[in-house]
C-alpha cells in the first residue's frame, strides 16, 4: 500500500504536479466548473444564472467562445477578463486544460 502511495506520488511529480495523486479528487472538470463557475456562468454554460444576467457573462456555448484557441480560454480563465475574477492562484494548469475540454462539450449537452 505504502509502495504504491509512493508510486503514485512519484508518477504526479513526474507529470509535474505539485499535489500528490491522492489529494487530486478535485480534479474532476465537472466538480472546478461547479465550484468556480456555475454562479455566473450556469451549469449548462448559459450565463443565465442572475449574477451570469447582472455582470454580462459570456455564453460559453457560444461560435464567439467556440472559436477561440484553447490557449485563449485557457489564458482568459487564468487572468480573468472584465468583470470575470482571475482563476489562476484557484485552479491548476494541468485542471485548468480539463477545464477547456470540458467547455468544448456544453454545446453538445
Ligand atoms: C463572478 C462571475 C464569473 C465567474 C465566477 C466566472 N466567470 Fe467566466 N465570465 C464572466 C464574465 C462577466 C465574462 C465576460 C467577460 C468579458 O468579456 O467582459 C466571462 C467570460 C468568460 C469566458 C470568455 C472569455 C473570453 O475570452 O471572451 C470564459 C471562457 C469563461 N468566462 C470561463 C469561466 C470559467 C471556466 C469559470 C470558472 C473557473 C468562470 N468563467 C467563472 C463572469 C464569471
Amino acid at each position: 500500500m505504502r509502495m504504491l502511495f509512493m508510486r503514485c506520488l512519484q508518477a504526479s511529480v513526474l507529470a509535474g504536479l505539485t499535489l500528490p495523486a491522492v489529494m487530486q479528487a478535485e480534479s474532476d472538470p465537472a466538480t472546478i466548473f461547479k465550484t468556480n463557475c456555475v454562479l455566473c456562468h450556469s451549469a449548462n454554460g448559459s450565463g443565465e444564472s442572475s449574477a451570469g444576467k447582472a455582470l454580462h457573462a459570456k455564453d460559453l456555448r457560444s461560435p464567439e467562445i467556440q472559436k477561440q484557441s484553447d490557449e485563449d480560454l485557457v489564458a482568459a480563465i487564468t487572468k480573468g477578463k472584465g468583470k470575470m475574477p482571475s482563476f489562476g492562484a484557484k485552479i491548476k494548469p494541468d485542471d485548468m486544460k480539463k477545464l477547456v475540454a470540458y467547455i468544448r462539450e456544453l454545446p453538445k449537452k
